[in-house]
């Protein structure tokens, strides 16, 4: 009782004139995918921070990893006029929203709490519109990441790869041990994740020419026939019943030995930490051979929607907790990722984490941080998915690498309009 009277108070006093009287019964609903073990536990630390405030949590999962699927809800309800309290939203997508006029405004928390002092401009690019702050970011994952079993790795010789020949020999000898190289899913998202370390890899002007510039010549040149060469290769690493596979799955592979590797964003290590399994000990985290201080970044932000006054101040409840330091860690200790501010103290992450947190800010301060293409943050839904087309027709032997390049460079200049 004491903290709802609290709460009510900090509601009351700390928020700009002209919200009605605080309700006690605040309600949130929230709409996410995150459904996996490791991704359920990480929500489920917000979820109890808010109802240990009185704060009542309706879920609305949508399953599919990516956020796909809880996209097209998303684009239901707000048609219907029936828009969810909160939304978790990658990147151009929060754009795309605030465009359309739905979005609601957290300004009075975030000028209160000094936001602006602490979010990375990376992320505020995405959790602003017309100045005004609209979502609340809650980490930073990022995609050029490989996740491997330290028992299969110490089986082909110890040796963590470095570069991209290396990887070919560890991949190799996972193969002569009789396991499945590279555990994957085919699911277009899942191969686009690969397809952002292996761009980044050829480089990191290549990468933002291609990627973030969009730049015709990059898209169809040579270097991109050598990128969908390398994701040929890699291809020949995955079983036989890829097709479709959660990426969750793919993670249980490695986790249970029968699988030596998975290229996957750092949610994956929620996963391994759900199973009980250490870094160092049962799993090794490397960046993607080849991009060792670069970057490819996503953030998960819940965006707040324009729902009526009786939400907004749980709205702004629920971003007041996600912009705490101690949320920060808490959730992304769980969650694998790393915080969205840069003043919260590593000492409760693992090593992993720790390593994250560091590259993320070197990438950042000598220009090699850049938005990832698979998750939303290095174009809009229409690019990205012009690319998911032609890189997953490619990656199912549709396409050659040479008109995969060429599709590519086609595709996304349509897309552009
Ligand atoms: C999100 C992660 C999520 C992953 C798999 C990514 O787009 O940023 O939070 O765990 O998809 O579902």
């Amino acid at each position: 009782m004491l903290r709802k009277l609290l709460i009510g108070t900090m509601l009351t006093s700390g928020l700009a004139a002209g919200y009605a009287a605080p309700s006690l019964a605040a309600e949130v609903e929230v709409l996410h995918w995150w459904t996996s073990g490791g991704e359920a536990a990480a929500l489920d630390v917000l979820k109890k921070n808010l109802e240990s405030q009185g704060v009542t949590w309706k879920d609305m999962p949508v399953a599919g990893g990516g956020g796909e699927q809880a996209m097209t809800a998303l684009r239901a309800r707000v048609t219907a006029g029936d828009p969810p309290t909160a939304v978790q939203l990658l990147g151009f997508d929060i754009i795309d929203w605030a465009k359309q006029g739905v979005a609601g405004d957290l300004n009075s928390i975030a000028e209160k709490e000094g936001w602006d002092k602490v979010v990375p401009t990376a992320l505020q690019n995405f959790s602003k519109y017309d100045g005004k702050w609209i979502a609340a970011p809650v980490n930073v994952h990022s995609t050029n990441w490989v996740w491997i079993s330290k028992k299969a790795l110490d089986a082909a010789g110890g040796k963590a790869p470095e570069n991209w020949d290396e990887l070919i020999v560890v991949l190799d000898k996972m193969k002569a041990n009789g396991i499945t190289p590279l555990a994957h899913g085919g699911q277009a998202w899942q191969d686009a994740t690969i397809f952002d370390a292996v761009v980044l890899s050829l480089g990191t002007d290549f990468y933002k020419s291609a990627m973030i510039d969009l730049d015709p010549t990059a898209l169809g040149g040579d270097k991109m026939v050598e990128a969908f060469d390398r994701m040929a290769k890699l291809r020949t690493y995955v079983d036989d019943n890829f097709s479709g596979r959660d990426w969750n799955l793919a993670s249980s592979m490695v986790i249970e030995g029968k699988a030596g590797m998975q290229m996957m964003g750092d949610w994956a290590k929620g996963e391994f930490l759900k199973a009980g399994q250490k870094p160092g000990v049962d799993f090794v985290c490397i960046r993607f051979p080849g991009t060792q201080g670069a970057v490819t970044f996503n953030s998960d932000q819940f965006m707040m929607f324009k729902v009526g006054d009786d939400k907004t101040q749980a709205q702004l409840l629920m971003a007041s907790d996600i912009e705490s330091p101690e949320f920060q860690s808490a959730f992304n200790v769980v969650k694998g990722s790393v915080p969205a501010r840069t003043d919260v103290p590593d000492t409760a992450f693992d090593d992993c984490g720790k390593k994250g947190m560091k590259d993320l800010a070197e990438a950042n301060t000598s220009g090699k941080l850049f938005g990832s293409m698979a998750h939303g943050h290095a174009a809009p839904a229409a690019v990205k998915n012009a690319l998911y087309d032609v890189v997953t027709r490619h990656f199912n032997g549709e396409l050659d690498s040479k008109a995969a390049a060429a599709a590519l460079a086609e595709a996304v200049a349509a897309a552009k309009g």
